[in-house]
């Protein structure tokens, strides 16, 4: 007798690969749970098809607030179906793990949700991230300067990269909506 399982796809976007590790830590989960789990980065997402599957977690990084091109794209593209599937959103950022700057959490969520109103989550996170504090980029060194001074202040060591991933949040977060997504 053939197995059937149900399919999740995970959907994440990123600069520097940190919210992909998240990802694939969360595709593990649902393959725990159960599932055909499909990872996917939003750049390579154009020829999904979503409504084969039983639950699409789509989440980004934040860059000033915002989930870039690629990750909202993924979700007007989709929006139709998404309306009527279990879908969770992440978000993972500096602000993710910092108890004094929920306002930044609230405004870079309600950013995505308030654009796509007629996506009911089952679930929403917005986890801490990972921070090397090297790059090229002018626009990265002005805010991996301001995040420096921010980790400093809560005592944080910034003399190497800061890892504020709660890997035990994410795979909790993961079963939770695998759990949900069957009921
Ligand atoms: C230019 C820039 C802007 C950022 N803006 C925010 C922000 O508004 N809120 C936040 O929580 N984190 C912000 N961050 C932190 C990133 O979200 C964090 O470094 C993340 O781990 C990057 O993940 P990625 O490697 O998957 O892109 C910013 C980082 C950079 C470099």
């Amino acid at each position: 007798m053939q197995m059937m399982y149900m399919k999740a796809l995970i959907v994440y976007g990123t600069r520097g690969g940190s919210t992909k590790q998240i990802a694939e830590e969360m595709g593990k989960i649902f393959g725990e749970h159960g599932y055909a789990a499909t990872v996917r980065n939003a750049k390579e997402s154009g020829g999904i098809d979503v409504s084969d599957y039983d639950v699409i977690v789509a989440g980004r990084s934040v860059r000033a607030l915002k989930w870039t091109r690629q990750a909202t794209a993924f979700l007007k593209r989709n929006q139709k179906v998404l309306c009527g599937k279990k879908v969770a959103l992440f978000w993972s950022g500096r602000a993710g793990d910092d108890p004094v700057d929920q306002g930044n959490v609230n405004r870079a969520m309600a950013k995505v949700t308030g654009a796509f109103p007629e996506i009911k989550p089952l679930r929403t996170a917005y986890f801490g991230s990972y921070t090397a504090f090297g790059s090229w980029n002018p626009v990265a060194r002005i805010a991996n300067n301001v995040m420096k001074k921010e980790f400093e202040k809560r005592g944080i060591d910034v003399s190497r990269p800061v890892d504020r991933r709660d890997w035990d949040a994410i795979r909790q977060w993961a079963a939770d909506v695998a759990a949900e997504a069957k009921a």
